[in-house]
């Protein structure tokens, strides 16, 4: 056990080891699955209880550098010693930093209290031990991982991480180390990459990358081949069209140039290498890139090379997609106006009828679509996109002649596809998905099942450790399906991998410097807590019960005697969202109530019929969406838009942190809010939700709705020590609201 002196520690490790290495193999791999076998042991605690044992491994750490220095020329010298750490000014120097880190400490306690069981707001709350002790060891080695050379580990824990972000999503890899032959991975196997990146944002902005300079490339080798001493004996060069015809690429109008099969376009540097041309890799991507849109620009790509496409190329996402798209698509020149929106339905989800509509319109007016989002986790919904219907749909565009990327946003919703892994990771290329009726055991819905199912369709995924893995900032994560698509972004030319290790990961990425601590984080993190069923599933199937729970509590307001007002969930239950009579809606709320809401864990997951309508209550994730409005009398409810927001807003204001100023501590609650807006969302969704909150037609018609989110990171709230604080969380949103509602029904 831990938790002595800090020598203690490293013995107790070391002895750990030893042990560990004596036995035999079934016994080693059991030991290795134990690491995530109590959540309990990984977190910090809600009143810090497991520090100390962070204390003790943050020692070990420390142990570590010390050694890690003495024995790098350790008759070197150096500019302490005994005396100076005796001097007064050392001592002084000393003091004041003392002092400061004092100050500092303090400041710091006014902070948000997201490790708190009152947090239900943000994407944000408490971190992994594992991750704070896999960053903080590799801190103080302060390596870069922009470059192999400045990062000789944490790179490598780059590439492994990448490799299990990928796997994680079901891309299948190349394993790290081995070459080719020491391996197996079915013929013609595409294998994907992934890397860590500062956040989300970076991570969609590379996907959105990606996908322009795919869309222009075989643009590029044609004018390269037409103009370029490099390619005179490459004037045949063919490619294989969507038709599945083969052509001839410089004879392609532009058009057809710009809907070459996705997988062609990759494998074009690759067939200009092989025979009969046989050319240098590194001489062709020299040849092509004075032609790229990389390097000459969105303009001049358009108009020298592309004369007859009249219409700017456009991305395509829901409505709901993060605000990082449209800054990703001006940041590329793309035009944030042509980051198009489709409206959602009423879950909140891409409406497809209105993608399919968006499709057809690009293909009659040749509007070149470089890709769609499919929003896995909405950041204020955590609503699913229907993934697999918008392949199906690209599936009949590109029977029409169409070609485009599907970017999967999984940044919030990445780590949720543990759930479907199996534990069983012998097969080195991939995980397997666990058959259906295990998966049943966790409240994931079938739809939502469905979606993550076809996740590794997608062409690249934007997945963040530093969201539901639970890592400290900075860690996002993206993967490519296919690892070529990485030569698309890099600024030298790609270098031809042949199994081993690969040389570096820092140059196919937007950042320059980055933390090889992050890395170390992420590694560590997952070496501790695996990806699969066992370890994040287990923690994220926790969440996504502890959600339902609450979004059950919350709805039973509706039914609780005596209040002054009512809520109002974007997705509402099951029995409104099926139509079903007002005494089935009331019936159904009091079955929430009796067999899901006032029972314990255990009845719940012990009642079959009660855990079966539980399981599709909700959300698609572990966000809540929703919005309250009063009873002007009675059980009318009040009909002003702006009073509805009024109230909503207030109740955001009582439950949220005032920035830069003191008090953080008297937040009872924490939620965060947002706004849906005619515009942006659709007048379904709008129509809808004001008619469920009461609002008379024609009021405030193009206001926005206000509405608060709360975001389940908690895989405790339902199962403390001191049991449930779900209750104490209603009591205190019910005493909160009901003096707001008097207070706005107060006001003229
Ligand atoms: C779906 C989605 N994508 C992207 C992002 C951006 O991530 P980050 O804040 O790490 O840049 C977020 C953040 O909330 C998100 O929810």
């Amino acid at each position: 056990m831990l938790h002595t002196d800090k020598n203690h520690s490293v013995q107790y490790a070391e002895a750990l080891l030893k042990a560990h290495l004596n036995q035999p193999e079934e016994e080693k791999i059991k030991l290795e699955a134990a690491g995530s076998q109590m959540f309990e042991a990984l977190f910090p605690g809600t009143h810090g209880g497991n520090f100390k044992y962070m204390y003790e491994l943050m020692a070990m750490a420390v142990e570590g550098n010390v050694d890690f220095r003495n024995k790098y020329f350790p008759n070197d010298p150096d500019y302490v010693d005994k005396n100076i750490q005796e001097s007064e000014a050392f001592k002084e120097t000393m003091a004041s930093m003392t002092l400061e880190y004092y100050l500092l400490i303090k400041q710091l306690k006014q902070s948000g209290t997201f490790f708190s069981m009152r947090t239900i707001g943000h994407m944000l709350w408490d971190t992994t031990l594992p991750g704070i002790l896999g960053y903080f060891a590799a801190l103080m080695y302060n390596q870069n991982n922009v470059a192999a050379e400045a990062s000789p580990v944490t790179t490598l824990f780059e590439m492994h991480v990448g490799n299990e972000l990928c796997k994680l999503l079901g891309y299948a890899v190349n394993p790290i180390g081995k070459k080719p032959g020491e391996f197996e991975l079915a013929t013609g196997q595409v294998t994907g990459w992934g890397h860590i990146t500062c956040d989300g944002s970076v991570a969609n902005l590379e996907g959105l990358w990606m996908a322009r300079n795919l869309k222009f490339y075989a643009t590029s080798v044609k004018q390269a081949i037409l103009n370029e001493p490099l390619f005179q004996n490459a004037k045949n060069f063919q490619v294989t069209l969507l038709n599945g015809n083969k052509a001839t690429l410089i004879n392609l109008d532009s058009w057809t140039l710009l809907n070459i099969p996705i997988e062609e376009v990759l494998a074009i540097p690759n067939n200009l290498a092989s025979p009969p041309y046989n050319l240098k890799p590194a001489d062709i991507s020299n040849a092509i890139a004075g032609y790229t849109v990389q390097n000459i620009g969105y303009h001049d790509i358009l108009s020298k090379y592309l004369p007859d496409i009249k219409e700017t190329p456009v991305s395509i996402a829901s409505s709901t997609r993060h605000y990082s798209w449209p800054k990703g698509a001006a940041i590329l020149g793309i035009g944030a106006s042509n980051m198009w929106s489709v409206h959602v339905d009423l879950k909140a989800r891409m409406d497809t009828t209105k993608l399919d509509n968006l499709l057809s319109y690009c293909v009659s007016q040749k509007i070149p679509v470089m890709n769609v989002v499919a929003v896995i986790g909405t950041t204020e919904e955590s609503q699913v996109d229907p993934l697999k219907d918008i392949l199906a749909l690209r599936d009949k565009y590109r029977k029409q002649g169409l070609e485009f990327c599907i970017h999967a946003d999984a940044a919030w919703g990445g780590y949720y596809k543990s759930m479907l892994n199996s534990a069983n990771e012998n097969n080195p290329a991939t995980f397997h998905l666990v058959e259906d009726d295990v998966i049943v055991s966790l409240p994931m819905s079938s739809y939502v099942t469905e979606q993550y199912k076809v996740l590794q369709l997608a062409d690249s995924i934007t997945i963040d450790p530093h969201k539901s893995g639970y890592v400290p900032y900075p860690a996002g994560g993206l993967c490519y399906r296919n690892s070529a698509m990485r030569n698309l972004v890099s600024f030298t030319a790609p270098v031809v991998y042949h199994g081993g290790v690969d040389p570096t990961v820092g140059v196919y990425g937007v950042e320059g410097s980055k933390p090889g601590a992050a890395a170390s984080a992420v590694y560590f993190s997952h070496k501790v807590i695996r990806p699969n069923i066992n370890g994040y599933g287990k923690l994220s199937g926790e969440c996504f019960f502890n959600a339902k729970r609450l979004y059950a509590a919350l709805v039973c307001l509706n039914i609780q005697p005596g209040l002054n007002f009512f809520v109002v969930p974007l997705i509402p239950i099951p029995a409104i969202q099926q139509g079903l009579p007002p005494a089935q809606v009331q019936q159904q709320y009091e079955f929430i109530r009796d067999r899901i809401v006032n029972v314990s864990n255990q009845q719940l997951l012990n009642d079959p019929q009660a855990f079966a309508l539980f399981k599709e209550l909700g959300g698609d994730q572990t966000i809540i969406t929703y919005m309250f409005n009063y009873f002007t009398s009675g059980t009318t409810p009040n009909s002003k838009m702006k009073k509805v927001n009024d109230l909503n807003n207030a109740i955001y204001t009582k439950f949220s942190f005032k920035p830069y100023e003191v008090g953080t501590e008297n937040t009872p609650i924490v939620v965060t809010s947002s706004q849906f807006t005619r515009s942006n969302n659709g007048d379904l969704l709008l129509n809808s939700l004001r008619q469920r909150l009461g609002v008379a037609t024609g009021d405030g018609i193009n206001d926005p709705i206000n509405f608060i989110i709360s975001t389940i990171m908690n895989p405790w709230l339902s199962n403390t020590v001191k049991g449930s604080f779900i209750p104490t969380l209603m009591n205190i949103m019910v005493q909160n609201i009901t003096q707001i509602v008097a207070e706005i029904k107060a006001q003229p």
